[in-house]
């Protein structure tokens, strides 16, 4: 029987969950020729490891385990791309979908649609496994703004709950930007003609085990997300939003030398104490938004905030002097201290990137 069906299984640290997804594909999926790739990015609690203790008596339970990376998006399409079935099918790994709808979102798929869509938001599905109202008011506003974007009217465009032909998302594969979090919206945005989509409604089951990853730092990805596409690519993503921190940087720096000042400190000091704060500040946004795929951690993260510092300094001294020399030459001084400014950013995260996150 030819395999009609790939269930990608993106999870991190989703142990607990795994023997049970299992199960619950072999009851809804009975009577079809099915299987499940479980994308791991090596989670501490060892849930390869416990997938492959499945997959050595079930042909049908495969495992992919990713070592040095981190990402949703980018899990679901390595697993994707590992499928050679009719249809690929993306489920989150806790049990928060209703795995007993793919079959009738095969059928929407199989009669037509591009994809089919598991959404919480027509008639007859239900949000209520989302946790707090800060989330519901996130996701709505997130909801607006892809639908605008994509120009659909799709109800739920974040969903990570969806199925298409293996060949379609073969031919969407090269064009996906693999950031992020929202693969749907990644291969809605990838793709060159409108797809038709089926909306399947499903119910959002609360969490039983293990706990989200997704929060509000994952979402200003998500924004970045919407303008890489809006810039078509042409400026790294990485960039646009170390320039940005940078920006905030400054902001902190001033606000820290005007309450250092009325505290009574002179001007030197002040400004020191601002741009050392501001450092600081910059190295934690950074890690935790600019690169939170390579996120350091514990003694890794003081010794690259260290670096960083070195680095930013450099970038200042480059700043500073190339900013003197130009304004010796033209004496223009909006123009020369930009002009210094830009080269010390271009500087800070060319060498902050391969230096400090080590970005291959
Ligand atoms: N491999 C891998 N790598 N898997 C990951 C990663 C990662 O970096 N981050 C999260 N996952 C897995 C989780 O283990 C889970 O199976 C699935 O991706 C979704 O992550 P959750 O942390 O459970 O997400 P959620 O419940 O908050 O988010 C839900 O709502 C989003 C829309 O707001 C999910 O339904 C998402 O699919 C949906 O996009
Ligand atoms: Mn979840």
């Amino acid at each position: 029987m030819a395999l009609a069906l790939t269930v990608v299984v993106p999870c991190f640290n989703e142990r607990a969950n795994v023997a049970p997804m299992v199960a619950a594909l072999d009851k809804a999926l009975a009577g079809l020729a099915w299987e499940v790739v479980f994308v791991d990015d090596d989670s501490p609690d060892g849930t390869s490891a416990e997938a492959k203790r499945l997959a050595e008596s079930d042909p049908r339970v495969r495992c992919i385990r990713r070592i040095g990376r981190r990402g949703l998006s980018s899990a679901v399409i390595e697993g994707a791309l590992a499928s050679a079935a009719e249809h690929v099918a993306v489920i989150d790994g806790d049990m928060q979908h209703d795995e007993t709808r793919l079959p009738l979102m095969l059928e929407a798929v199989r009669n037509g649609a591009d994809m089919a869509v598991g959404s919480r938001h027509v008639e007859g599905g239900d949000s209520s496994g989302l946790s707090s109202p800060l989330r519901v008011k996130l996701s709505e506003t997130g909801i607006r703004i892809a639908q605008t974007v994509t120009r659909t009217s799709i109800s739920d465009p974040m969903s990570g709950f969806f199925l298409l032909r293996r060949e379609l998302f073969d031919a969407l594969a090269a064009r996906l930007t693999g950031q992020g979090f929202k693969i749907l919206l990644d291969l809605i945005l990838a793709s060159p003609r409108i797809l038709t989509i089926a909306e399947i409604p499903y119910k959002f089951r609360p969490r039983l085990a293990g706990e989200s990853k997704l929060d509000v730092l994952v979402l200003a990805q998500f924004a970045g997300l919407l303008l890489d596409k809006a810039l078509r690519g042409m400026v790294p993503l990485r960039f646009i939003s170390f320039a940005l921190v940078g920006m905030i940087g400054v902001a902190v720096n001033l606000i820290v030398l005007q309450l250092a000042t009325a505290a009574g400190a002179d001007f030197g000091k002040a400004q020191t104490i601002g741009t050392i704060v501001a450092m600081v500040a910059n190295f934690q946004l950074n890690n935790q938004l600019t690169y939170r795929a390579q996120r350091l951690k514990g003694h890794k993260a003081w010794r690259g905030l260290a670096l960083f510092m070195v680095v930013c300094g450099l970038g200042a001294i480059a700043n500073i002097g190339i900013a003197k020399a130009l304004y010796a030459e033209n004496g223009l001084s909006l123009f020369s201290g930009a002009a210094g400014a830009a080269v010390g950013v271009v500087w800070n995260y060319a060498v902050s990137a391969t230096l400090v996150w080590r970005v291959r």
